[in-house]
């Protein structure tokens, strides 16, 4: 064999040999092979890359201070970076035999984020993958993750109006992202559910965690069949777990779910509940399109001043059918964005407030 061929040949095998043997070494972010044969994407976030050094001087070494809170893939907490920027910190954090996949997830994060741009999304400010330690970093969301505002930690919860500027916001991050806009396909997010929408001080959603991201491959927009079901218990698309067909409608599902928490301030899954208790979904999919029983779900702790029954009962049925088992069923993003629109603009003429309504949309 000529020299020449033997050594690209031998090159060849050894970046591939390395990539199998090796996840953690790194390739600039060109070069991850997320399968996408479609046009190439415009990059409009630059993402500035960190140290480990300027990781520890952010955070003052992880300090509990400055935590934030905890995920499946390891702690985030606050930051601020030399340039006195306040910034988000994910540590990624994983036993050894889940590292690999920590890696593909950190990648696809990256990739991903870095070639979207939109209101309704995290800004990924920048990462570090130094040695084996990788971190990511977000502009600071104030008020956290939606969760929170509606059973968790915050002890006011948020009126009706405020629920409805999330829904709308939420709806607009997925629209975006299902219409391929910037990247040329279409993504499915894969993880939507109430933890990972953040809101900014005006209450603002942004989606965030696109780890588990997928891009809809030229010529199969309807569905990909992965070979392991991911996402989050609770949020699951009944049609995806059965099957393993992947499709924009699965985020449609996790979207209702979502829905269901603002408009009852239950929890999808709540462990603390009785077997029968615990799946959001199953325990009040039956009643919403019955207005006498909404009633009885409606969060007790929700202003009553803040809500007209209409632009409930609009809400809930907006949310049955994107629960719907067959996924053709459900509507589009996009429909759920008009129909949020209508429904803002219902509630408020409802409580005399058109010219709030109208500053909304
Ligand atoms: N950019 C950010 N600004 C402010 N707080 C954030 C930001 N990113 C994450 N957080 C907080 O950190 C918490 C942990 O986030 P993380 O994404 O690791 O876990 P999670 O979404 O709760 O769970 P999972 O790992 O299952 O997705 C979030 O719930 C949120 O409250
Ligand atoms: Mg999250």
């Amino acid at each position: 064999m000529p020299f020449g061929l033997v050594s690209a040949w031998n090159k060849r095998r050894r970046s591939k040999s390395e990539d199998q043997i090796n996840p953690w070494v790194y390739k600039p972010a060109e070069q991850w092979q997320i399968e996408c044969k479609g046009p190439q994407p415009k990059r409009r976030n630059a993402s500035a890359v960190y140290t480990v050094k300027e990781m520890e001087e952010a955070t003052c070494s992880f300090s509990d201070e400055y935590l934030l809170g905890k995920g499946g893939f390891g702690r985030v907490y606050k930051g601020t970076l030399r340039s006195g920027k306040v910034v988000a910190i994910k540590k990624m954090e994983l036993p050894p035999f889940k590292k690999a996949e920590g890696e593909r997830e950190f990648r696809v994060e990256v990739d991903i984020l870095s070639r979207l741009d939109h209101p309704n999304l995290v800004n990924l400010i920048g990462y570090c993958a130094d040695g084996k330690q990788r971190f990511l970093v977000y502009e600071y969301l104030h008020k956290g993750n939606l969760q929170d505002h509606l059973n968790g930690i915050e002890h006011v919860k948020i009126d009706w109006p405020s629920r409805l500027k999330v829904a709308l916001g939420a709806a607009r991050g997925l629209a975006y992202l299902h219409s391929g806009s910037d990247v040329g396909i279409p993504i499915v997010h894969r993880d939507f559910k109430s933890t990972n929408i953040l809101l900014d001080t005006n209450l603002e959603a942004k989606i965030s965690d696109f780890g588990l991201a997928k891009l809809m491959p030229e010529g199969q927009e309807t569905c990909i069949t992965t070979a392991t079901v991911l996402g989050t218990f609770g949020y699951f698309d009944p049609e995806y777990t059965l099957t393993g067909k992947l499709t924009l409608q699965s985020d449609v599902y996790a979207f209702g779910v979502v829905l269901l928490e603002l408009l009852t301030g239950r929890r999808a899954v709540d462990l603390t509940q009785g077997p029968s208790d615990q799946n959001l979904v199953i325990q009040v999919r039956h009643i919403l399109n019955d207005k006498k029983k909404l009633k009885r779900v409606i969060d007790p702790e929700m202003g009553r001043n803040s809500y007209t029954m209409e632009s409930l009962a609009m809400f809930a049925n907006l949310a049955s059918r994107c629960i719907r088992v067959d996924s053709h069923e459900r509507p589009s993003m996009v429909e759920c964005v008009k129909e949020l629109q209508l429904i803002i603009y219902i509630n408020s003429k409802g409580l005399g407030m058109t010219m709030h309504a109208l500053r909304m949309l």
